[in-house]
């Protein structure tokens, strides 16, 4: 019932902000010339429902009001709110990206930032209610979810703009996680339409680090998990851009990694020499293999262990001796 109304709410909001972002002065002066300036056409605007939250205190506010929605929901939505007596609209003179579940309704949206500004956040997000569960939200799986199920494997990137220019150069079967580590309910969401799972992040210290911890999860549902890191300072939209698409395509294929050796050689790399440090590694390793088994894929497990005690210098029934202790 909430649910039904929230999404009703959130349809007439995408609609307004679309309106806006076209047909409005401002819109086009303002939004409109950015996201051209960003090398989005017409038809991928439209295709993500990209739209425009103007930047008088209550336009929106009013919008809605005048529909009679319950104010309650409104507020909930995180679209508008009340300060005091005024209404006013959270999303002032921002780039409006819809957010999509599997069935193609809007659960909330992103709200970004014109340009450069150190004092605001760059995106705002809705807030949890009771159809934006945060844990949940993978941008773009609507318009992705064929593409992934066709190509058999599932492009992982960081952010909006990444899904939608990539979806722009021809590259459809990829999804947004926004930015935090994955969680359980995103994977099983993946897992819906291929067992194979992509990785696309910055190639910065936290996006590693961001790809680390989704890497256990991740291969305890059963996921085969590879990673790609895009390099100095760029991510896929931007990389995309700069290479074309079949650039893109050839730098994706060529320096896909298995995550799990990925793993293993970063941190053998930090070890060094260090005989304690190549023992926690090597724990390390045995408890991320474990979660393979825990998949129930033994023959993959084997290799596995085969390739780590080779990198490793030990021998492989010590290291499935290991392995077992994580059960
Ligand atoms: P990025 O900072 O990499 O932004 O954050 P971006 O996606 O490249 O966006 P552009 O190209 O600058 O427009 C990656 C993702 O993290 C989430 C968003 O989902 C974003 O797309 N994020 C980032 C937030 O939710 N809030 C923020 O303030 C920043
Ligand atoms: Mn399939
Ligand atoms: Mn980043
Ligand atoms: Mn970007
Ligand atoms: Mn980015």
């Amino acid at each position: 019932q909430t649910a039904d109304s929230l999404y009703i709410i959130n349809s007439n909001a995408q609609k307004f902000f679309s309106n806006a972002l076209v047909n409005s002065d401002e819109g086009k002066q303002i939004a409109l010339t950015y996201l051209y300036e960003r090398g989005f056409s017409d038809a991928t605007i439209q295709k993500f429902q990209l739209g425009y939250n103007p930047s008088a205190s209550n336009i929106l506010s009013t919008h809605l009001l005048q529909q009679q929605f319950n104010p309650d929901l409104l507020i909930k939505t995180g679209l508008i709110k009340k300060n005091g007596e005024e209404w006013v609209d959270n999303y002032r003179n921002r780039i409006i990206f819809p957010i999509h579940n599997n069935t193609g309704k809007i659960i909330g949206f992103g709200a970004r930032i014109i340009g450069k500004n150190d004092k605001a956040p760059k995106y705002i997000n809705t807030p949890e209610n009771e159809i934006y569960v945060k844990s949940k939200v993978l941008y773009g799986i609507y318009f992705a979810k064929q593409a992934i199920d066709k190509a058999d494997e599932c492009l992982l990137v960081e952010g909006y703009t990444d899904v939608i220019s990539l979806h722009q150069a021809g590259i459809e079967n990829v999804v947004a996680s926004g930015g935090t580590s994955l969680t359980v309910e995103q994977l099983r969401n993946i897992k819906k339409y291929t067992d194979n799972l992509t990785i696309i992040y910055d190639g910065d210290a936290a996006g590693v680090k961001a790809a680390l911890r989704g890497l256990d999860m991740a291969l305890e549902e059963g996921l085969n998990v590879k990673l790609v890191l895009i390099p100095n300072n760029e991510d896929p939209d931007s990389y995309v851009r700069a290479l074309g698409t079949n650039a893109f395509k050839s730098f994706i294929a060529e320096n896909k990694k298995d995550f799990i050796i990925f793993q293993l050689e970063l941190l053998l790399k930090e070890a060094g020499n260090d005989v304690t440090k190549k023992n926690a590694v090597v724990n390390q390793i045995a408890e991320t293999l474990s979660k393979v088994n825990k998949a129930e894929d033994f023959s993959k497990q084997q290799q596995y262990v085969k390739q780590s005690a080779a990198l490793l210098n030990v021998d492989e029934a010590g290291l499935y001796n290991l392995i077992n202790t994580y059960k």
